[in-house]
């Protein structure tokens, strides 16, 4: 659970996006976190107290003059006990006191009170698209980034006043994953990394195809953990079932040439490369532009291959990656003798580092386990969900790469 330990504070302020607060407080709690829930008197407007208290466990705070603190001080006690306080919704109206350090209730209070250099101030703001681009919004969020705190979103789309636009409250998920890649180490800041991801479709004809068994979930958990550590993110996937991940620039291929030619693009660009795709080795030496047709009485189709590009023994061969410019990093998917196998891999497609697993123990599902090979020897990841070992593996890569500035 990502938010173990952490206390938040989800501070609710006037809008109808309130009810997705409630949702969202569910997945922090899901998460490990402890939350407390602080409403100004416009939030229960909304949402009532009852509601929230239930699904946070914890009785929930909206005046100031609450006199259940022995000292009477909440906005002191509740902003000294978070790591951070999450404001979701943040209505243009409190977004507006907050820029003018007022402070006449709980919530405003406790944010102006929290001690800034601990506890962080992340603003989810929902409002009409009218609202959310006027001049005042836009100037109070500059400045409002300016004095440290994080400003999530805004989403698009339909607004409940039955316009369509800007100002749409992120969704729980997005929050969620937003405050869980805020407490990551930035371990990968100002690093572009490149990751390929998936499974490649050989076409044989309009209908069918060669590929193999691939879902991209280590690829796509890598893809957020750089993210959440920090990098620029981009994610060539194969034909995958997945969504996302968020913040990540992501390039969808369907073939391995298509993929090679992907991946060559961006390497240039980029300052670790990991190569998570099961690309097919080989592909129909031509494919049809009709689908054969079945004729029956056992004649088959005769079918020839010719071998696919290895994108990684490439790019590990090029001139950056040989200059230390360009980290490559290397997965072996085997069903036996792991560490043998994934050694000699290593040598042959010319990587620092190589990850190897046991594939059909991995394949399709939400955990693994890793091996990691590199030249000073082997270091195990025992098995763990694929999102854990990927945030492991990000920061072994961030330990491997050469120090910017020297040489
Ligand atoms: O040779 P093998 O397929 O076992 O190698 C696996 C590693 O090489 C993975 O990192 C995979 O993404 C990469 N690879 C590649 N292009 C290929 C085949 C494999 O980039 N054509």
């Amino acid at each position: 659970m990502d938010l173990n330990g952490k206390h938040i504070v989800l501070g609710l302020t006037g809008g109808v996006a309130c009810y997705k607060a409630a949702y969202l407080c569910r997945l922090l709690v899901k998460e490990g976190a402890e939350v407390q829930v602080v409403m100004t008197e416009a939030a229960a407007q909304f949402i009532t107290p009852v509601t929230m208290q239930a699904l946070s466990n914890r009785t929930v705070y909206v005046s100031q003059w609450d006199a259940r603190e022995p000292n009477n001080m909440a906005h002191i006690n509740l902003s000294r006990e978070a790591d951070a306080i999450l404001v979701a919704p943040a209505s243009a109206d409190f977004m507006a006191k907050l820029l003018h350090g007022r402070a006449d209730d709980l919530l405003s209070l406790m944010c102006l009170a929290r001690p800034v250099e601990r506890v962080a101030l992340l603003l989810a703001p929902a409002m009409n698209r009218e609202m959310w681009a006027h001049p005042a919004t836009q100037r109070n969020v500059t400045q409002l980034r300016a004095d440290g705190a994080q400003v999530l979103g805004v989403g698009e789309g339909d607004q409940a006043c039955g316009e369509t636009g800007d100002g749409r409250m992120l969704e729980p998920e997005e929050l969620l994953q937003d405050l869980i890649a805020h407490f990551q180490p930035q371990v990968l800041t100002g690093r572009r990394v490149l990751i390929s991801a998936g499974p490649t479709f050989e076409a044989i004809d309009p209908v069918r195809g060669i590929t193999n068994l691939s879902s991209g979930k280590m690829g796509f958990a890598l893809a957020r953990a750089a993210r959440d550590a920090g990098a620029q993110v981009t994610l060539v996937a194969g034909p995958v079932n997945l969504g996302g991940p968020r913040g990540v620039r992501r390039i969808n291929v369907r073939s391995a040439l298509d993929m090679d030619a992907a991946c060559r693009a961006q390497a240039d660009q980029a300052d670790v490369f990991i190569a998570t795709a099961a690309v097919a080795d080989w592909r129909p030496a031509s494919a049809k532009t009709q689908k054969i047709k079945k004729h029956g009485g056992g004649q088959l189709p005769s079918l020839s291959f010719v071998e696919n590009p290895d994108i990684l023994a490439a790019i590990a061969a090029s001139e950056r990656a040989r200059s230390g410019a360009l980290y490559c990093v290397g997965f072996a998917a085997e069903s036996q003798d792991l560490e043998a196998q994934a050694t000699a891999k290593r040598l042959r497609k010319g990587v620092p580092l190589l990850v190897g697993n046991i594939g059909p123990a991995t394949f399709g599902q939400d955990d693994n386990a890793l091996l990691l090979i590199d030249a000073q020897g082997t270091l195990e990841m025992p098995r763990n969900s694929k999102q854990a070992l990927a945030r492991m593996l990000v920061a072994e890569i961030a330990k491997r790469l050469p120090v910017p500035g020297v040489a």
